[in-house]
């Protein structure tokens, strides 16, 4: 049985990677706006992980015979000053839910919930590749600056990326 506060703490989290899908399609939006269809692949892509960690948490909360229960998605930002800009606000996004998934585990360590720690070690180390790969983006952005040449490529370059969902081991 899960313990109500990683319960609740969980279902907080779902509403925050909920949050974080609705942000990056509001991004791929802008991008779209823009007619940058790569960056925007790159966001829809993104919004796939997010959903996927919804996935991954609604599963455990289940298995743990707790109870998942869905609050309102706050209103994601619809405007940005560039592509760069975008990136950044993607970068600090993930910093920030990485601040969340390390205030989970300190909750499911006070509580004495060992499965729940042990579930979000996935998560730990997800948070590692989501801030790796939004920040490859800002760094090549920076080298590229306003090369217009260098953003129709980096723009090309994102239209590859593809969704890789977790393994089946993994409880995804
Ligand atoms: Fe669900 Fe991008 O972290």
């Amino acid at each position: 049985m899960l313990n109500k506060k990683v319960e609740e703490a969980i279902n907080a989290q779902i509403n925050a990677e909920l949050f974080s899908a609705y942000l990056y399609m509001s991004m791929g939006a802008y991008l779209d706006s823009m007619n940058l269809t790569g960056f925007s692949n790159w966001m829809s892509i993104q919004v796939q992980e997010e959903l996927s960690h919804v996935q991954k948490f609604y599963h455990y909360v289940n298995e743990r015979g707790g109870r998942v229960v869905l609050d309102a998605i706050e209103k994601p930002e619809f405007e940005w000053d560039s592509v760069l800009d975008v990136f950044e606000a993607t970068y600090e996004h993930e910093q920030k839910v990485t601040s969340l998934i390390n205030g989970l585990v300190e909750v499911a360590r006070i509580e004495n919930d060992n499965a729940t720690y042990n579930f979000l070690q996935w998560f730990v180390s997800e948070q590692v590749e989501e801030e790796a790969s939004a920040d490859a983006m800002v760094q090549k952005m920076k080298l590229i600056g306003d090369f217009g040449p260098g953003i129709f490529m980096l723009d090309q370059e994102a239209m590859q990326r593809v969704f890789v969902p977790p393994a089946a081991s993994e409880g995804a």
